[in-house]
């Protein structure tokens, strides 16, 4: 079995986080182009406002898969996006590897939560057409239920009994939190995605 190697981003290895959610037949297309300057503006503001905000996975110096995430109010780590792109990578323990190096570097302390440990680990794991549903990955890597009427609103607790659970909750309904999701995650592939609809209605 060939070796999953995790990685932070940094600015050394950023490209690799931009051009991993863009197919490849789309790289020389100018809207691609375009949206991968603007998330490439957008992690270079994470970088220097979080430090750490997103790990890649690689195997063989190929990047393969990511996870990108960012603190929330009361010491919460929302995670923004995971993905693994090529159908010939699926199933192999890169989804996984990510979110356990995930895990093991939040029980560091946290510049950005006063030199405190976070104390969960949130995420709306909304479903993509055509891929393995991201909810039932998190639920079998031990995630739980935040809402019982919305199965993608997912945390997992840090702390033993996480008290903050309600505040968190009120923090992603407040926050509208599923539209930024959109936005940050889909970023480069946004212009594609818009440009395809109005050709649709044309
Ligand atoms: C969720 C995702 C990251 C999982 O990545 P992966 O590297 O294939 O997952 P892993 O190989 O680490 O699998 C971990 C566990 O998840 C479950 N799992 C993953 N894919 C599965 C599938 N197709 N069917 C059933 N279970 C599956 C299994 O329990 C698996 O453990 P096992 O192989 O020991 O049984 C990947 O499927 C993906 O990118 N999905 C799309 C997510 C998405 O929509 N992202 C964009 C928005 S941010």
């Amino acid at each position: 079995m060939r070796k999953i190697e995790i990685k932070d981003v940094d600015s050394e290895n950023v490209e690799d986080l931009i051009n991993l959610c863009i197919p490849s037949d789309n790289r020389d297309d100018y809207l691609f182009i375009e949206g991968a300057r603007v998330k490439k503006r957008w992690a270079t503001q994470m970088m220097k406002r979080y430090g750490v905000f997103s790990k890649l996975a690689y195997i063989e110096l190929e990047p393969v898969g990511m996870i990108q995430y960012q603190p929330k109010q009361e010491k919460v780590i929302e995670i923004t996006c995971i993905f693994v792109p090529e159908k010939k990578n699926l199933r192999k323990g890169i989804g996984r590897a990510l979110l356990r190096a995930l895990i093991d570097e939040m029980h560091r302390l946290k510049s950005y939560f006063n030199n405190e440990y976070p104390s969960a680990l949130v995420t709306w794991a909304f479903q993509v057409p055509g891929t393995y549903p991201q909810h039932e990955f998190y639920q079998k890597m031990g995630f739980k239920h935040m809402r019982g009427d919305d199965p993608f609103l997912l945390y997992y607790p840090l702390k033993e009994g996480i008290s903050t659970l309600r505040k968190v909750r009120n923090i992603f309904l407040r926050k509208k939190i599923k539209e930024r999701h959109l936005y940050f995650t889909t970023l480069p592939v946004l212009p594609a995605y818009i440009s395809q609809k109005k050709l649709k209605n044309q």
